[in-house]
């Protein structure tokens, strides 16, 4: 038995949890990052790492967020995810998975299809169209990046003059807007870990401003949440691929609305308030799926 761990840095909080979680069970890992992976086709190993065949050395991948890079790096790392996946390696997350969910637009049209509530949201490659959904959004909105994270570039508009300036940049530089109206959650909202068909863990974050990222300084504070958001936060995993996610739940003036489903999610925040440890449940959860 030996685990791989796919991580920029094997140092980083979440990581070091992992390892220290197989450590205390004794079992082997290897940590590397993407650029140290070496394909094969038509002839063997068809993965290497090091001295390492994946197909042959090891039995599972943990996968850290699969980082920044060229459209053509992320499309080669993915391509390799999914060559793995048919050769009936395991992964957690699957490759479909992480591909939905560096997509804003992706995981909301799939919570849609299956009625997990999310806000309303437009996402067009046209400022005119864009302008005139402003109004139609309640003319207070957040723009985010569709490929964003941790808050980062993500903007509360209710000028419609600021919203023309921004959408033209955005497309200016060949990007999508994104456009969602703005859930009034009074500065805190809610972070459900899945594994597998549970929340093994929920924190309430409360924030000094509308975003409630913990890595942008929202501090955790422990809750219990109810069935009906655990069964929202399951769901929405579940539509988007994700064996682990960490789902983030506002609580609007309409009741609960899912903004983001994240498949790399780190535990550093939510561990301070969890009464579980978290890489031990992860490591649990492999190990038990992959015996099946
Ligand atoms: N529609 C919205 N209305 C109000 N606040 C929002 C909305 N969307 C996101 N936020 C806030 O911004 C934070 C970051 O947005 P999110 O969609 O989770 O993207 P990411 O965390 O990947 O940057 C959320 O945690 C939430 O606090
Ligand atoms: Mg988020």
């Amino acid at each position: 038995m030996k685990f791989g761990i796919v991580t920029r840095n094997p140092e980083a909080w979440s990581s070091t949890q992992v390892r220290e979680a197989l450590n205390k069970r004794s079992i082997p890992y290897e940590c590397f990052t993407f650029p140290r992976l070496v394909a094969r086709i038509a002839y063997k190993p068809y993965f290497k790492v090091n001295n390492t065949s994946i197909l042959d050395d090891l039995d599972a991948l943990i996968i850290r967020p699969i980082g920044r890079g060229s459209l053509e790096e992320l499309v080669f790392r993915m391509d390799m995810l999914y060559k793995l996946e048919r050769q009936g390696f395991y992964m957690i997350n699957p490759p479909t998975a992480i591909e939905h969910c560096v997509d804003k637009y992706d995981i909301v049209a799939l919570l849609e299809d299956v009625n997990v509530p999310v806000p309303r949201t437009l996402a067009t490659e046209s400022v005119n169209e864009a302008l005139r959904a402003f109004n139609e959004l309640g003319g207070d909105i957040v723009v985010k990046p569709i490929f964003g994270s941790r808050g980062q570039g993500a903007t509360r508009i209710n000028d419609i003059d600021i919203a023309d300036t921004i959408f033209k940049a955005i497309t200016f530089h060949h990007g999508v807007i994104y456009m969602q109206e703005f859930v009034d959650h009074g500065h805190s909202d809610i972070r459900a870990f899945v594994i597998g068909d549970q929340v093994i863990a929920s924190m309430c974050r409360i924030a000094d401003g509308w975003k409630t990222n913990y890595s942008r300084g929202a501090r955790p504070a422990p809750t219990e949440i109810s069935e009906e958001f655990k069964e929202i936060a399951i769901k929405a995993s579940k539509a988007v691929g994700c064996k682990i996610a960490g789902v983030d739940i506002l609580e609007g003036p309409n009741g609960p609305r899912i903004v983001d489903v994240n498949s790399q999610p780190g535990w550093k925040g939510l561990q301070m308030v969890a009464k579980v440890n978290i890489a031990d449940e992860i490591v649990k959860y492999v190990l038990n799926e992959i015996k099946k």
